[in-house]
């Protein structure tokens, strides 16, 4: 009997038949129109190996010539001969199905692995929203995908951080600064930016420039009030009137 254990699995489902093989089926995710590769772990040579997908066979390599592919993965994909791990090149939707490895080694088989492999639109460009309210900003970001992303933030004069949401107290804004989101995905990097002045546009812009238009009118009232003060003054002290 052997137990063949996967790392990172993502849900493990154990198919078991009692008296030949105990074998897992890793689900396992791609993204499409990326490359992806089924995780193999390297164990003893091989010299044999059979993928299937939906128990057609895919691809073949039986030692001595290189490896020949079949179906939809014909010139679309590599066997590693060292691992017997698979990739295939630009991912599609229809790439979706259960996988299956058999690796032989002096004649024996050396591994059975089940994959059930669902391939994912990729995640879309974040979005990033900021809004302000009382003492903070807050900033957000969103993307669609079908599953959890990770997010980072880098924002000019901060430390990195996590997670889909910010805040930060608005008297430590930079804006002259930017706010950077990558959300990622095994090695799926997306990301978006914005100016840190552009969430203080429209609040404090218009604010800003309603208090100075206001200032502008006081400062016309005063002079033009100095100004007639100074003229009636003049007026008194060349007339001689008092
Ligand atoms: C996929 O693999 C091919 C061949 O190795 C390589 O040229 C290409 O850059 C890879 N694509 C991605 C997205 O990694
Ligand atoms: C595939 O197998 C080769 C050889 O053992 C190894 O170098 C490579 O890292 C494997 N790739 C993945 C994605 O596991
Ligand atoms: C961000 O802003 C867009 C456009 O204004 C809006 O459609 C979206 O719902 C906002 N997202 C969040 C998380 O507030």
């Amino acid at each position: 009997m052997k137990l063949v254990v996967l790392g990172g699995l993502e849900k493990l489902l154990l198919v078991g038949s009692f008296l030949t093989h105990i074998y897992c089926e890793e689900e396992v995710f791609g993204i499409s129109g990326e490359n992806f590769t089924f995780p193999v772990k390297a164990d003893k040579k091989i010299e044999e190996a059979i993928w299937t997908k939906n128990k057609d066979k895919v691809a073949e390599w039986e030692g001595q010539n290189e490896p020949t592919y079949f179906n939809s993965l014909q010139s679309r994909s590599l066997l590693n001969k060292e691992s017997g791990n698979l990739t295939i090149f630009k991912l599609e939707n229809s790439d979706s199905g259960t996988y299956r490895l058999e690796r032989f080694s002096s004649g024996k088989e050396n591994g059975v692995f089940t994959f059930k492999l669902t391939v994912l639109d990729a995640p879309s460009t974040p979005q990033i929203n900021c809004s302000l309210s009382g003492d903070y900003l807050t900033l957000t970001c969103e993307a669609d995908f079908q599953k959890p992303l990770d997010y980072v933030w880098k924002i000019t004069g901060r430390k990195t951080s996590t997670g889909p949401e910010v805040l930060i107290p608005k008297e430590n804004v930079d804006t002259g600064g930017k706010a950077t989101c990558f959300v990622t995905y095994l090695e799926i990097i997306k990301s978006s930016e914005i100016p840190l002045n552009q969430c203080f546009a429209t609040y404090q812009g218009y604010r800003s420039q309603k208090r100075s238009r206001h200032g502008l009118i006081i400062a016309c009232v005063v002079t033009s009030l100095f100004a007639g003060a100074g003229l009636i003054y003049m007026f008194r002290s060349m007339y001689g009137i008092s």
